[in-house]
């Protein structure tokens, strides 16, 4: 089995979202009408795998960049990712690269703590280990830049990890906020600290990064997540 990631390109519509969420793992507002709907936009176009680094350790570090349509969905929710939690351990960095983007994480500790904010290109949204995240483009067409490290052979559907969360973004009279339980906190602050081990743009990281660079990633990224940041920053 050959466990270095191909380049792809996939199309997700709202059609393959819908299908996803039949399972537990994904979570999604209901239609309306039931199953039925006329409109199947393409949510996004994802290039998987446009850079790609091995570590020695039976790791892969690579790198996806995803182009997101505007607007709604059919049943009301902005177009969206479909979402998913990470690994416990799973380092992963977004950067948009155009257009806006809102991207919703939740620490995985119930009652959840949600973070909900707006990023504009060159801002970065860097992920605490072990959270559940969705990329929204609710106004312009938007794409994301993102480095995630995995375990080669990727363990199972990162999809069918664990139930999703009951956390929407909802966007009401053009303003846009967070639906969830009771006891959630919810937090408007970026998830952008300064990493020392990227110094520069996200995009001309892996190229140039040998296995000491990303050990140092990880070992940042672990230090933050130990350190129970971005818990400090819950207004
Ligand atoms: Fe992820």
């Amino acid at each position: 089995m050959n466990n270095q990631p191909e380049k792809l390109v996939i199309s997700v519509h709202f059609s393959d979202l819908l299908e996803k969420a039949r399972g537990s793992g994904v979570h999604i507002a209901p239609l309306c009408d039931g199953e039925q709907f006329t409109d199947n936009p393409v949510l996004y176009r994802a290039d998987r795998n446009v850079q790609v680094q091995r570590t020695g350790i039976g790791e892969f570090w690579h790198a996806d960049h995803v182009h997101y349509s505007a607007g709604s969905m059919p049943n009301g929710e902005p177009i969206r990712s479909i979402g998913h939690w990470n690994r416990a351990d799973q380092a992963e960095i977004f950067q948009v690269t155009s257009g806006r983007v809102v991207m919703v994480v939740v620490l995985p500790e119930s009652p959840h703590t949600v973070f909900m904010a707006t990023y504009h290109p060159g801002e970065w949204c860097v992920m605490p280990f072990g959270v559940y995240h969705i990329t929204y483009s609710p106004w312009v067409e938007s794409s994301v830049f993102n480095i995630s490290c995995e375990s080669a052979p990727a363990a199972g559907d990162k999809y069918a990890r664990r139930p999703a969360p009951d956390v929407l973004l909802t966007m009401k009279a053009g303003t846009i906020s967070v639906e969830a339980p009771p006891h959630t906190t919810v937090s408007t602050a970026p998830l952008s600290p300064a990493l020392h081990s990227v110094p520069a743009g996200l995009e001309a990281f892996l190229p140039g990064a040998d296995e000491a660079a990303l050990r140092d990633l990880q070992t940042e990224l672990a230090k933050l997540t130990a350190a129970g940041w971005p818990v400090g920053a819950v207004e």
